[in-house]
């Protein structure tokens, strides 16, 4: 069971978990912060659940976690704290943060993939996923959802990405209170760079992608498109050179081609 004093003493916060909602069981964190009606709307929520019964990823897809065993929680903005045209910087911001905590507590290597994958030696260690909810054009509610695999130490389901957890790499048993407590300090500091010094985010993200300068392909668009990672361009979205013109894409699956 998650300790919730031994996590309380480590974190360093202002704002992010000092709300602080523990569920046993749940459908989705991020559905149940989506949802107003939850009556949860200080800035800086983190629910955490032991286990989803609909925990969902990118693309729909499962995300599967056994009780207990994971970190899979979910963190509320509201639109005090989400700075215009901000999103792919805070999901940069949460995947740096991912891989910082885990780089320093236990010094394992951790690379990321565009758009928001953590991966250790190839297979992924965790996943994100942004959702919102607008009033009119401005986005009302941003909930940055995580899943970090922890514990398991053996994983059935379907995988676009051969999955792992930080047991599996080490061999032991984690700490998740002080993995969650260093996420979120590092979380927080991360959020206020992408109001004061957006660029450094993307230069540490890009420090940390393999891919930049590889051939990719990259599906899920329109259609499929291959062409060399050439950069990021300044508001975090991918610049693909095929054959000497760059586009610019917005979204889809990236992989070595
Ligand atoms: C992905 O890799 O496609 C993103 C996975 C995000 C999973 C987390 S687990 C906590 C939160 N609640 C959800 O339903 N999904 C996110």
């Amino acid at each position: 069971m998650f300790n919730l004093e031994s996590f309380d003493i480590k974190l360093n916060t202002e704002f992010v978990g000092r709300n602080f909602v523990y569920s046993d069981e749940i459908d989705s964190t991020n559905s149940f912060l989506l949802n107003k009606e939850n009556k949860f709307n200080t800035d800086g929520t983190v629910i955490l659940a032991e286990k989803q019964n609909k925990g969902h990823g990118r693309k729909d897809r499962v995300w599967y976690s056994s009780k207990g065993q994971n970190l899979t929680f979910s963190i509320l903005l509201t639109s005090k704290k989400i700075y215009s045209k901000k999103f792919n910087h805070i999901n940069f911001a949460a995947s740096l943060s991912v891989a910082m905590a885990i780089e320093n507590l236990f010094q394992l290597k951790t690379e990321l993939k565009w758009p928001n994958d953590i991966l250790i030696n190839g297979k992924k260690i965790a996943g994100i996923l942004l959702e919102s909810i607008s009033k009119g054009s401005k986005i009302d509610r941003l909930i940055i959802g995580i899943g970090i695999n922890v514990n398991q130490a053996v994983f059935q389901g379907v995988f676009n990405i051969p999955p792992t957890s930080l047991k599996i790499e080490l061999n032991e048993n984690i700490d998740r209170e002080k993995l969650l407590a260093e996420f979120l300090n590092t979380f927080e500091e991360m959020l206020e760079k992408v109001k004061t010094n957006p660029e450094e985010i993307l230069k540490d993200w890009k420090s940390r992608c393999r891919l930049i300068g590889e051939k990719i392909v990259i599906e899920g668009g329109e259609k499929t498109k291959y062409g060399i990672f050439d950069d990021l361009d300044d508001d975090g979205f991918l610049l693909l050179n095929v054959g000497g013109k760059i586009e610019k894409i917005h979204f889809g699956e990236v992989s070595v081609a």
